[in-house]
């Protein structure tokens, strides 16, 4: 039995390193350079591409390099035999909440505004909402959504979460019907996108949800195809959005000719806001390796059916 890697758009060599300084014993592949590929039952992935899978007809287990497993369900149908894992790691929510606080303070604080002023030896002051006026309604409370609508409740702000179950997290206000969503749209200065892409979930951020939003900026650390990118430019010139961030993109890298690169109200970076860590994740891969050859359960696995 041995173990393969998949690895685009991030390095595998650091992933094989460290697995293999774990696994002494265990035959451990970069594809495509795979010796033997029958003798593959457990695939560690990240954004495979159609037909990899394949090629590997004894594959048992498949275990994501990330939290989201859009890469591998997107793409083609995961055959049901197959048991898919993927990360849940503490540091994963402390780092999107890190980067979630860094991009809130400072559009809360008009940073990005007085720094143009400078260039411009402008001095002008711009009133500001405090932390307690200011509310946040975030889209998407699993682990990684919980954690940061805490972390903000602590931090002072009132916080909405929407998932689809009520959820029961400190602080925040937990909603998951529509007309409930309807109502915090139309009262958030930050909406916050932080779901797993599904067949339901696509889109999401469409002209229907941005036309309910008063003047708010918006953050999308899900993925790039929740939003409807034709709708994004109408809601910003009609300024039911004030600005964007946006981390993620339905194709990525985002190409140079991409009209989001150079607007002034968009910013931009490359799928940056949390990264799987390899120190803090390689635990529960080697588990999940371990269990799986003792035919024990294996930890985080994604529901086929919701796809999540
Ligand atoms: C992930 C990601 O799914 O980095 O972990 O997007």
């Amino acid at each position: 039995m041995s173990i393969a890697i998949i690895c685009n758009q991030k390095d595998p060599a650091p992933w094989q390193k460290a697995l293999q300084q774990r696994l002494p014993d265990t035959s451990i592949e970069v594809f495509p350079n795979i010796s033997n590929f029958e003798a593959v039952e457990f695939l560690i992935c990240w954004k495979p591409k159609a037909g990899d899978f394949a090629q590997f007809s004894n594959l048992k287990v498949v275990q994501s390099l990330g939290a989201g497993v859009d890469h591998i369900f997107g793409v083609g149908s995961v055959p049901r035999h197959l048991q898919v894992t993927r990360i849940v790691d503490p540091q994963l929510a402390q780092d999107m909440w890190t980067f979630l606080a860094a991009l809130v303070l400072a559009q809360m604080k008009h940073l990005t505004h007085y720094y143009n002023q400078q260039q411009q030896k402008i001095w002008a002051q711009k009133p500001y909402k405090p932390v307690q006026e200011s509310q946040i309604l975030i889209l998407g409370l699993g682990a990684i959504g919980a954690y940061v609508a805490e972390q903000f409740a602590q931090f002072g702000f009132s916080v909405t979460g929407w998932s689809n179950s009520p959820k029961s997290i400190p602080g925040v206000t937990s909603i998951f019907k529509n007309t409930e969503l309807s109502n915090a749209l139309q009262t958030c200065d930050f909406l916050i996108n932080i779901l797993p892409l599904t067949p339901t979930t696509t889109g999401i951020l469409n002209h229907q949800l941005f036309k309910q939003l008063q003047h708010t900026y918006l953050i999308n650390v899900g993925r790039g195809q929740h939003l409807v990118e034709a709708d994004l430019l109408p809601a910003l010139n009609a300024n039911w959005l004030s600005g964007c961030h946006l981390d993620v993109f339905q194709q990525e890298p985002l190409p140079p000719s991409h009209p989001f690169w150079t607007h002034p109200k968009i910013s931009i970076t490359p799928h940056i806001a949390s990264l799987t860590n390899i120190k803090t994740s390689i635990n529960q891969i080697v588990y999940n390796y371990e269990a799986f050859r003792k035919s024990q359960a294996l930890e985080h696995l994604v529901d086929l059916e919701k796809g999540y």
